[in-house]
């Protein structure tokens, strides 16, 4: 593709480019793809209302670009390459053409049940191959796809599917997780009874235990493929038209439902993953994460096949049947980029080295992290006993509401460092700002990251709330899109992400707001209030304390911890269990009211001598009785 950048001095010419004339630039990245109508306008952009669009007035649907353009040059090659969670189970190797033929028999599957452009469709799915094949359905008829990550409870699904009232669920009679079921059907029926808006649920039979059935709503998968043929034409998508929404949590408790169009998303996943992964033919790429993410809607599916790459994915976990599978999948399938989060490459490296040298991973060219800042030892663990110091790392530093990668290197083009997203992507312009919103001029400085101009996959709104995309991402600093990180950048112009300045806490790399956990921990009838915070943990990254007051006289025991950790399972999902709960007397308030975050930061680090300046709260005695309970924390 004309659109890989090959050299250090391609990719300085691609970003002076970029910045000198965005519009010609991504005109030009555009061209590559396949448009059933050219855009009129490559860039309409006002960050005041804030508005973006890109390609205004093309036309596409991208599952021509993912599909139908290449089963003529490669349609008998493996577009996914499905490893079950059972070794001895044998992997499945889809071509473009069946993949094709999968895509469009599903689609027409939605079609019979109702589901028209416009549509939204649920899917709550376990990483199997019919997970992509549903998205890709969504987006061949112009339906939207709202994919929740199957580890989310009943609640959490109820609430995303309320938000963007989804007519459709897709999910599956239960999910494999190593050793254990997980009965998604049953989660699912659960969250159903308060959602209106769902009317029918698709059904595939992954793991064949018996689930209730409600006769008129429930359809076996298997069924309804029965009674379809495998032609269905790809509607016409405006650009801007919705491909998907995606929820991430927020610094409220409602989650944020992130818009992502079909033009501008489609060409900056597809060139980021090209550039960053440096993905040439006969590669083999597995990246780690589950397609409930953004990472895996833009890194296991929509980039890898636009580029008609061969992708991995991973019904299973890096623990089962031991600590070795990922390395025994690496040998297997012979990967050559392996992309994962720092999370799980600390958790791997706290097992025997055998692990990993009982496996040829000669084959490995590349490694890539994301989701959260990666420490150094855990840096050079990967670059020692995975890539045996001759693979480079990409430290790829983005979000959900950014669709593709902005900042990190390009493998073996520029160089890395560790600890160190280094180097903006074409058509990325980071700043640092102070904390008046001023631009840093010097070279090596820290600040607050901010980004200068819009880039093609960048988030349009928050689903059916532009007012809080607004406050979230452009009002702190207008002019700028805000992400909510921190950064340092060295003497070279490489950006370090030091971590979140709001309150989202990045947990196992799974980003998780403090409200919608306090709110969850507050329903429980003995708590008038509770304040939670992350706190440095060796293999999450972060780990969640949360200090809770109780009513006067309730007893304060084991009893009450486990039954605040099981609500906040039930509520969101276990991914929010606070590893550490500390009874308080009272929270830290300044006089407006607000909860002094980081007091309990530094508490819950271990901390408890160098407070700074508790004079402004409103009831600084409170501090020497959280200073004493800390020790106490179960
Ligand atoms: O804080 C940053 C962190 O993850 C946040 C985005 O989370 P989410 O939307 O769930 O997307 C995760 C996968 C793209 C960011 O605001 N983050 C992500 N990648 C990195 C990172 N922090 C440091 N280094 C990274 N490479």
């Amino acid at each position: 593709m004309a659109l890989q950048i090959k050299s250090i001095e391609d990719y300085h010419k691609a970003y002076q480019k970029s910045i000198e004339n965005p519009s010609k630039f991504w005109d030009e990245i555009a061209k590559d793809f396949y448009w059933k109508k050219k855009w009129d306008q490559t860039l309409s952009y006002d960050w005041s209302v804030p508005e973006t669009k890109w390609f205004v007035g093309g036309k596409l649907n991208i599952t021509e670009n993912c599909l139908d353009r290449h089963l003529a040059t490669k349609g008998n090659q493996t577009a996914i390459i499905w490893e079950p969670n059972d070794p001895k189970v044998k992997a499945k190797h889809i071509t473009y053409r069946q993949l094709y033929s999968k895509v469009c028999a599903f689609a027409n599957v939605l079609k019979n049940n109702g589901v028209v452009k416009g549509d939204r469709v649920c899917i709550y799915m376990p990483m199997i191959i019919e997970l992509p094949i549903a998205a890709l359905a969504c987006a061949r008829i112009g339906a939207i796809h709202s994919i929740v990550f199957a580890g989310f409870s009943s609640r959490a699904l109820a609430a995303r599917i309320n938000d963007s009232k989804c007519k459709v669920l897709l999910t599956s009679d239960g999910g494999l997780r190593g050793d254990k079921i997980i009965p998604l059907k049953d989660i699912a029926d659960n969250a159903l009874k308060t959602c209106p808006s769902i009317k029918k649920s698709i059904i595939f039979k992954r793991t064949r235990q018996t689930v209730e059935w409600i006769k008129g709503r429930d359809l076996w998968w298997h069924e309804e493929l029965a009674k379809v043929d495998d032609s269905c034409p790809a509607e016409v998508m405006d650009s801007e038209d919705i491909l998907f929404i995606l929820y991430t949590s927020g610094s409220t408790g409602k989650p944020k439902g992130m818009v992502h169009t079909c033009g501008g998303y489609m060409v900056y996943s597809t060139y980021s993953f090209l550039n960053v992964f440096q993905y040439r033919p006969n590669d083999i790429y597995w990246c780690t994460a589950d397609i409930g993410w953004i990472t895996g809607h833009s890194f296991i599916v929509y980039g890898p096949l636009t580029t008609g790459a061969t992708t991995v994915m991973f019904e299973g976990i890096p623990s089962y049947p031991d600590f070795g599978r990922f390395w025994e999948i690496c040998e297997k399938h012979k990967v050559t980029q392996f992309y994962t989060a720092p999370t799980a490459i600390r958790a791997l490296a706290k097992h025997p080295l055998s692990f990993v040298t009982s496996h040829d991973l000669s084959c490995l060219k590349i490694l890539g992290t994301v989701g959260e800042p990666i420490n150094e030892e855990a840096w050079h663990w990967y670059n020692i006993n995975i890539g045996k110091n001759k693979c480079p790392i990409v430290d790829t530093w983005w979000q959900t509401e950014t669709g593709g990668i902005m900042i990190s290197s390009l493998a073996g083009i520029t160089k890395d460092k560790p600890t160190f997203a280094t180097l903006p992507l074409p058509g990325i312009q980071p700043v640092l700002l102070n904390g008046d919103g001023i631009e840093i001029t010097e070279i090596k400085a820290e600040g607050i990251l901010a980004i200068k101009q819009p880039w093609p996959s960048l988030a349009r709104t928050i689903y059916g709330d532009n007012k809080r995309y607004k406050n979230v991402y452009f009002s702190a600093y207008p002019g700028y899109y805000f992400p909510g990180d921190g950064a340092l950048r060295d003497s070279k112009g490489n950006y370090r992400i030091t971590g979140r300045v709001d309150d989202v806490i990045i947990v196992s790399g799974h980003n998780l707001g403090t409200a919608p956990i306090e709110n969850a921990i507050n329903e429980h009838e003995d708590i008038v209030e509770s304040a939670v915070v992350g706190f440095p943990h060796d293999i999450k990254g972060n780990a969640l304390h949360a200090y809770v007051m109780t009513y006067d006289g309730i007893i304060q025991n084991d009893k009450l911890i486990g039954e605040i950790r099981n609500l906040v399972t039930k509520t969101i999902g276990a991914i929010a269990r606070p590893d550490k709960i500390q009874f308080v007397k009272g929270l830290p308030k300044t006089r407006s009211g607000k909860i002094m975050r980081r007091i309990l930061r530094k508490i819950a680090s271990g901390d408890t001598e160098n407070l700074g300046d508790t004079s402004t709260l409103l009831n600084p005695e409170i501090v020497d009785d959280l200073q004493k309970g800390f020790a106490k924390g179960r």
